[in-house]
């Protein structure tokens, strides 16, 4: 449960991009949306935004912090993940994510902290010496994370 109710300010709303289309193989034995397929559908879009604000193809999960399953989505269903960078830190990265329904936009999912840590070629944390979030593909990695 939110224990914060009052909407969001702009600087901390979420930027809706990824979309999903609920299919038979992401439900639950209870016929809604299996927690794990939505889990791993967030990593990958923390990553991935990761990624692209720190300029690095070489990032880590760090810590996810309580996860908050709102409501429940149903096969079929049009969702959509969002993510906004909250804190840059000396090596890491924290966003806040959440889920909706495309269509009601009723939030299925909300996480208030993914950490994500900055590795360097030697595989340890690495300072990544950005301050602010981009909203452009300024910071795209030249080479891939396997290169
Ligand atoms: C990521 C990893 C290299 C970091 O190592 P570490 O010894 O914790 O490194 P540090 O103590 O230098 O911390 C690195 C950053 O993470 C932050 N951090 C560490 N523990 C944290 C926690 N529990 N919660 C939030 N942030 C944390 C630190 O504050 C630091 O951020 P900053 O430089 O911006 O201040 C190491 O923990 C690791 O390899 N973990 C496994 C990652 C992984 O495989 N993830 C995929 C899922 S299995």
């Amino acid at each position: 449960m939110n224990a914060d109710p009052r909407p969001l300010t702009d600087e901390e709303s979420v930027n809706f991009r990824t979309r999903k289309w609920v299919r038979p193989e992401d439900l639950n034995a209870n016929g809604t949306l299996f927690g794990g397929s939505l889990l791993r559908w967030i990593d990958e879009e923390a990553a991935i935004y990761a990624i692209l604000q720190l300029g690095n193809g070489r990032v880590v999960t760090k810590y996810i912090s309580e996860i908050n399953f709102v409501s429940s989505a149903q096969q079929g269903d049009l969702i959509e993940m969002g993510l906004r960078a909250t804190r840059f830190g000396r090596t890491s990265l924290t966003m806040r994510a959440e889920v909706r329904n495309m269509i009601t936009r009723q939030s299925i999912l909300t996480i208030e902290q993914i950490v994500f840590v900055n590795l360097g070629p030697d595989g340890l944390p690495a300072p990544h010496g950005y301050t602010t979030i981009t909203y452009d593909r300024d910071r795209v990695p030249g080479t891939s994370p396997t290169a």
